[in-house]
């Protein structure tokens, strides 16, 4: 029996290289070994303020970038959240096994509702309830999700095992999936934070930026006033992040990377850093995206199966819980 994978990204884009080296790519390597969903999370994506058009567009372009990106969606369920009703049906269910001091506790509230004080909305503050909804709905085994996203695993599996505590065996308890190479991109002009399109547009490669404007980015790529390649995230965040970007994109070790370019200047990695990165977004990920974005027909007939799919997993669950619960089914 192949085990469970889920995971969930959110609506902001086609996608920068950090959704890319950092998330997708792997996720591509898990589609054969396990059963695999990948959820475009527009639910969790109207906890900021979204604007409708903009939303509806962004959401249609992550899919088709999925699939472009290798996620084969005859093999996954490749799916809008919303397109589910259990997600946020199992969420309410959970809202109720889920404590207010272990959600305030949660780093990525504290963060965003400082940054956006204006709309603290109590769906800012729920967000992991949807998201351990997202995981146990599924029997989830595995979760590949990023350092940041940690914490909210964390909380998935405390729910689940309170519950099944309480009631039984009901969840899989989820584990998370500590890809074997998948990069922590930085932003190129802030190489200490997170590579994030909510950025200046020098910061970070959009996954629909042309070859030239790729090789511009990486030549301005903010490095430090040495001269010496090798890699220390810690003092040479810099030059560390384009030794990660080349060696994830050329499925390398980054040792390997580096002792490539030991005694070389900085120009060789950025225009290295960046043919190779050229090499793997404009084909064939480009131009698969190109020709789906002309196919939204096609797009929609995806995501109409693949709903249907994951609402006959997720729907078994539901009962379970709701019968466990005590409410009449
Ligand atoms: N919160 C995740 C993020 O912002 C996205 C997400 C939603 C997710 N549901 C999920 C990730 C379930 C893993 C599993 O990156």
């Amino acid at each position: 029996m192949k085990k469970t994978v889920f995971s969930g990204m959110q609506p902001t884009g086609v996608g920068q290289l950090g959704n890319y080296l950092g998330a997708i790519k792997n996720w591509v390597s898990l589609q054969d070994e396990y059963n695999c969903l990948y959820s475009v999370v527009d639910l969790h994506a109207i906890t900021i303020r979204q604007e409708p058009d903009v939303l509806r567009q962004n959401s249609l372009d992550l899919l088709a970038m999925f699939i472009s990106c290798g996620l084969d969606p005859d093999k996954n369920i490749i799916y809008m959240q919303s397109h589910y009703h259990g997600h946020t049906e199992l969420a309410w269910l959970l809202s109720c096994y889920a404590y207010f001091g272990e959600l305030s506790r949660q780093a990525q509230y504290k963060d965003k509702s400082a940054k956006n004080a204006e709309n603290v909305n109590v769906g800012l503050f729920s967000y992991p309830v949807l998201q351990a909804a997202d995981i146990l709905l599924f029997g989830t085994n595995f979760v590949p999700v990023g350092e940041d996203q940690k914490q909210h695993l964390e909380l998935s599996r405390d729910i689940a095992i309170r519950f099944n505590n309480a009631y039984g065996e009901t969840f899989a308890v989820p584990e998370p999936l500590i890809p074997k190479t998948a990069a922590r991109v930085k932003s190129l002009s802030h190489p200490d934070k997170k590579m994030s399109k909510s950025d200046d547009a020098g910061s970070y490669i959009s996954l629909l930026d042309p070859a030239e404007t790729v090789m511009k980015k990486f030549k301005r790529a903010v490095t430090d006033s040495e001269t010496e390649i090798r890699y220390d995230p810690e003092n040479k965040p810099g030059i560390s992040n384009l030794l990660e970007i080349y060696a994830v994109t050329n499925d390398m070790t980054i040792q390997a990377a580096a002792s490539e370019f030991a005694g070389k200047n900085y120009g060789a990695l950025k225009i290295a850093t960046a043919e190779a990165v050229i090499g793997k977004i404009t084909d064939p990920i480009q131009s698969k995206y190109f020709d789906l974005a002309k196919n939204v027909d096609y797009l929609y007939e995806i995501m109409r199966k693949n709903a249907a799919r994951a609402r006959d997993l997720g729907d078994k669950t539901l009962q379970n819980v709701k019968n466990k619960i005590g409410l009449i089914l």
